[in-house]
């Protein structure tokens, strides 16, 4: 079976999965986390190199405080936590979005757990956190102008090279659960020729069962490149 080297999911139907129990919308963010641990291991499992998984938008930040705040703790606590995990599947961590945006005490953690994990040869674990793929390629245009660069030198691996993804293979398949089909300025520039999967699982209900049933759809894909 053709595993894809990359892939990028777009975690949605948390507030759905806690609304049809009666519960509070952090309960459905919580049981999302529980999610991200189990499709990480079975993700460094199926033998995926990179996976992309978008937790917080720039967007996000719309959200009512109280969520926004729950959400951010939850992150830090994870932060914490899971180095553990991490280090026992030799997966590394990387984050993509603008740390400067974000509290100061979850840009340390961050930091601290790319530092811890760097070493690590497993699978790249990606999180996109105050992530906004039109501010990702604004930023791009930008260090091209201030890296000297001369319009005929703009080409498509020098703009890619300033991208936060800077290294990492583009997208083969994008999923996005809880039944929405929009891409959310989620890694427009690296899914250009992504396999697109939509399932209407709700995220905390997102399990290894599922991720293979995606990943043996994208086996089917005849994928083309814009070529015959
Ligand atoms: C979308 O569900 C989900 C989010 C905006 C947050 C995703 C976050 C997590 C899965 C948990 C945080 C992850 C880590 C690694 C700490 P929604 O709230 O938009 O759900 P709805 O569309 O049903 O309202």
């Amino acid at each position: 079976m053709t595993v894809p080297t990359h892939v990028a999911i777009i975690m949605d139907g948390n507030g759905r999965w806690a609304a049809q129990r009666g519960w509070a919308r952090i309960k459905g963010h919580k049981a999302g986390v529980q999610a991200v641990e189990r499709i990480l291991e079975a993700a460094s499992d199926e033998g995926i190199q990179h996976l992309s998984l978008y937790a917080f938008s720039t967007e996000n930040w719309k959200r009512p405080p109280a969520e926004v705040a729950a959400l951010m703790a939850l992150l830090r606590m994870y932060l914490r936590m899971f180095v553990h995990q991490l280090a026992r599947k030799g997966i590394r961590f990387q984050h993509l979005g603008d740390l400067r945006g974000m509290p100061g005490g979850i840009q340390a953690d961050i930091k601290t757990l790319e530092e811890a994990t760097a070493g690590n040869t497993g699978m790249t674990f990606h999180l996109a956190v105050n992530y906004g793929s039109r501010l990702e390629l604004a930023q791009a245009a930008r260090r091209c102008v201030e890296d000297g660069l001369r319009p005929d030198q703009v080409d498509e691996a020098a703009f890619g090279d300033r991208l936060w993804t800077a290294g990492v293979p583009d997208v083969d398949l994008l999923i996005r659960t809880s039944g929405e089909h929009r891409i959310s300025n989620f890694l427009l520039w690296q899914s250009a020729y992504a396999e697109l999967y939509m399932t209407d699982i709700l995220w905390p209900d997102f399990g290894p069962a599922a991720l293979k049933e995606a990943l043996e759809d994208y086996a089917q894909r005849e994928r083309r490149f814009g070529g015959i």
